[in-house]
C-alpha cells in the first residue's frame, strides 16, 4: 500500500496543465466522491495497528498534494485568462500616417509642367499584347530592336505579355483618336531583367504624344527644354542620335547638370551631362499603322523612366529603395 501511495503522489507531483476541464478531471479523479483518496481512506480501516501511523501520514500527504496541486493549477489558469482577455481601457497604438511615394510625387509633378503646356493624361493596361507593345510600334516580329526589351511573356500565349514601355498607350489611343492629339501616359512598366540585384523587373515610365499638322522638331526640342526647366531649374540640353523603331529621327535628351559638386561629378561621371529620356519624330509607319494620313500630320514623342528622375531630384543613390516600404525612406519626401 506504500508502495502505491508514493507512485499516486508522484504522479499528482507530474500533473500539469493549462486546461480548465483537465485540471477538474483531475480534482475529481482523487478528490471526487467516489475518487482515489476516499478509496485509499476505505482501505486504511484494513491496514495493521503497527503500520497505521506511517500509512497515515503517507495518505495525509498525498491528500494536502492533491489540494496543492489543485489550487496551484487553478490560480495560473485564472491568471492566463486574465492576460488573454483584451483590455478595453488600454490605449491603442497611434496609427501611423502614410505619405505619398517618391514615384508618386514626381510623376505628379511631371504630369502637372506638361499639363500646363496642354498635354491630358492618357492610360493604357498594364496587360497588353503583341500589336499594342510592339507591332503597331513599327516592331514586327523578328525585329532585332525587340531584344532591347526582354520581355515577360506567357507560354501558353504569345500574344499576351507585360507591356515593356508605355509606348503602347500611343497606339491604343491613336486608335481611337484623330489629330491633334496631346498626351502623357504615365505608368508601370516590365521587363524581365532582374538579374542583378539593382534592377528590377518592374519600374515606371512616363510617355509624352504630340500630334498634329506641321509638328517639327523644333516643337520637341522646345518642349523638352520647357519640361527640364520646370522639373530641375536647368535649360541647357543636347540632343545624340539614337535610334528607336518608332520615331524617325531618334534622339537621347542629355541635360546639363553642372560640376559644382562631388555628387554631380560621381553622377554625371565626370561629364556634367545626364540623360534623361529618348525621344523622336514619330515614324510615318506607327501613324500608317492607326489609320492617320502621316502626310497630313506629324508628331513627335518622348519616354523617361521616373525612378532615374526620383533619384536625380533626390540624390537618391539606390534604386532599390523605391520597393523597400521603409517608412522611416518615405517619411522624407513628404511633398516636392
Ligand atoms: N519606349 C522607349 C523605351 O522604353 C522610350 C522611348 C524612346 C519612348 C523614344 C518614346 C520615344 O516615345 O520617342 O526604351
Amino acid at each position: 500500500m506504500l508502495e502505491k501511495i508514493d507512485e499516486l503522489l508522484a504522479e499528482v507531483n507530474r500533473f500539469t496543465s493549462s486546461n480548465k476541464d483537465e485540471i477538474e478531471q483531475f480534482r475529481i479523479r482523487f478528490s471526487g466522491k467516489k475518487g482515489i483518496l476516499n478509496d485509499i481512506f476505505a482501505q486504511f480501516k484494513e491496514v495493521a495497528n503497527e503500520h497505521k501511523k506511517e500509512v497515515g501520514q503517507k495518505i495525509n500527504a498525498l491528500k494536502q498534494a492533491v489540494e496543492t496541486k489543485f489550487e496551484e493549477l487553478k490560480n495560473a489558469t485564472a491568471s492566463t485568462i486574465i492576460v488573454e482577455k483584451e483590455d478595453l481601457t488600454r490605449p491603442g497604438f497611434p496609427a501611423a500616417l502614410g505619405t505619398r511615394h517618391p514615384i508618386n510625387l514626381v510623376k505628379n509633378r511631371i504630369i502637372e509642367i506638361f499639363k500646363s503646356i496642354g498635354f491630358a493624361v492618357a492610360d493604357g493596361p498594364e496587360i497588353e499584347d503583341d500589336w499594342h507593345n510592339f507591332t503597331a510600334l513599327n516592331l514586327p516580329e523578328y525585329h532585332p530592336a525587340r531584344d532591347m526589351q526582354d520581355t515577360f511573356f506567357i507560354e501558353t500565349n504569345p500574344d499576351v505579355l507585360l507591356r515593356t514601355h508605355t509606348s503602347s498607350v500611343q497606339i491604343r489611343y491613336l486608335e481611337q483618336h484623330q489629330p491633334p492629339v496631346r498626351i502623357l501616359s504615365p505608368g508601370r512598366v516590365f521587363r524581365n531583367e532582374a538579374i542583378s540585384s539593382r534592377s528590377h523587373c518592374i519600374f515606371h515610365q512616363i510617355e509624352g504624344l504630340y500630334i498634329d499638322e506641321n509638328v517639327s522638331f523644333a516643337d520637341l526640342k522646345q518642349t523638352i527644354q520647357f519640361f527640364t526647366t520646370e522639373l530641375f531649374g536647368k535649360s541647357k540640353i543636347r540632343m545624340r542620335p539614337s535610334y528607336f523603331p518608332f520615331t524617325e529621327p531618334s534622339a537621347e535628351v542629355d541635360v546639363y547638370w553642372g560640376l559644382n559638386s562631388e555628387t554631380d561629378y560621381r553622377i554625371t561621371k565626370g561629364t556634367g551631362w545626364l540623360e534623361i529620356m529618348g525621344c523622336g519624330m514619330v515614324d510615318p509607319a506607327v501613324l500608317k499603322n492607326v489609320n492617320i494620313d502621316a502626310d497630313k500630320y506629324s508628331g513627335y514623342a518622348f519616354g523617361m523612366g521616373i525612378e532615374r528622375i526620383v533619384m536625380l531630384l533626390y540624390q537618391m543613390s539606390d534604386i532599390r529603395m523605391f520597393f523597400e516600404n521603409d517608412k522611416r525612406m518615405l517619411d522624407q519626401f513628404v511633398s516636392l
